[in-house]
């Protein structure tokens, strides 16, 4: 191996925004060490690039302690220069129903890989922590960095909230840099969850006879693709900081798309012609948050403007999807 190579670690790397990010690292000569359980994400997500030299996966369930000895001897004496924190539960729903699922996942996962992490980090290592909306609960308007992320009303959110937490007090006493983005709605190409996800699923079961859409399909949300948002977060950790943590809010900052809105652009997509229902509910279920905004003029302060709309992105998305 050179020396100058990178190494970088990417935990949750066959999900939707993991496979993403590999795919934009692995053309660079860097080392990849991918992780993940494959409890979301998708082995044909990562197939392709298992053969390549630059990139190690390993099969781990970072909700318990880590003791796979190949990604130790693989480690020894080296130091990582990047970790992705990307794995987590991201079926918010699922964490709702069982709060063990966001304790183990999104929480546990944080914390054991915080812990292996410890003896191979160098002066320059970063941290890169995919954290969300979620973690302000339904505060309607304004929401900047400044505001404490305390109204969360979802399991999901709060082991991502706890997550963020953990991640300060590490970069702190060991002295790394660590940046917290907090994701809107994320769609993308190797979807694992979320409306596009659920909606294609539903309009292509045969042994459906109608399209039941959770909530009164007037929910309306920002999107953003994953290829913007690997492109801003590669951005920001680019630029120099002086804080230990560093906290972001990114994505599209405009009015966002209706459900119904999506259910039309999917209908069209399949041709589909069953009939379509909705729920007399303004949330698609108890925890969801059917309208936000955040504010990312920071984030477009230091530069960076997300140049695909909501709009755009769930239509990129919807063009990706597979027939
Ligand atoms: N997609 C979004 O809308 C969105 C929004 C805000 C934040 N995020 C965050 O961004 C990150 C990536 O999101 P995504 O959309 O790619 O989700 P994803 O579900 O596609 O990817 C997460 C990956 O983590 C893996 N994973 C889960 N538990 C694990 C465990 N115990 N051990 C090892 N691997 C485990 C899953 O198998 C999956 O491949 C997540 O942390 C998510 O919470 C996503």
């Amino acid at each position: 191996m050179k020396k100058n190579k990178k190494i970088i670690l990417i935990t949750g790397v066959a999900g939707m925004i993991g496979s993403e990010l590999l795919k934009k690292m692995i053309i660079k000569n860097n080392l990849i060490i991918g992780i993940d359980n494959f409890t979301l994400g998708k082995k044909q997500n990562i197939k392709k690039y298992k053969s390549s030299k630059n990139f190690n996966f390993y099969n781990i369930d970072l909700s318990k302690k880590i003791e796979n000895r190949n990604i130790f001897k693989l480690l020894q004496k080296k130091s990582i220069d990047e970790v992705w924190h990307l794995a987590a539960n991201s079926d918010i729903q699922k964490g709702i129903l069982d709060p063990n699922v966001d304790y183990r996942n999104t929480f546990m996962t944080t914390y054991n890989l915080l812990n292996f992490i410890k003896t191979k980090l160098n002066k320059k290592t970063k941290f890169i922590f995919t954290s969300s909306s979620a973690v302000f609960g339904d505060i309607k308007n304004n929401i900047n960095e400044k505001i404490p992320a305390l109204y969360s009303c979802s399991n999901y959110g709060s082991m991502k909230l706890a997550s963020e937490a953990i991640i300060s007090s590490f970069s702190y006493l060991n002295n790394i840099k660590s940046y917290i983005f907090r994701l809107p709605n994320v769609v993308g190409k190797n979807l694992t969850h979320g409306v596009i996800f659920d909606l294609s699923n539903k309009m292509n079961d045969k042994k459906e006879k109608f399209l039941q859409v959770l909530g009164n399909g007037e929910q309306c949300k920002p999107y953003s693709h994953a290829s913007e948002i690997i492109k801003c977060i590669f951005f920001t950790i680019n630029k120099k900081h002086q804080k230990f943590i560093n906290y972001y809010n990114i994505g599209q900052n405009d009015k966002g798309v209706r459900v119904k809105t999506i259910v039309n652009l999917l209908k069209n997509k399949f041709k589909y012609k069953k009939k379509i229902k909705y729920q007399n509910l303004k949330q698609g279920w108890k925890g969801d948050v059917p309208k936000y905004n955040y504010s990312t003029r920071k984030i477009n302060k230091l530069g960076f403007k997300f140049s695909l709309s909501s709009f755009e992105a769930i239509k990129k998305s919807i063009e990706e999807l597979k027939l």
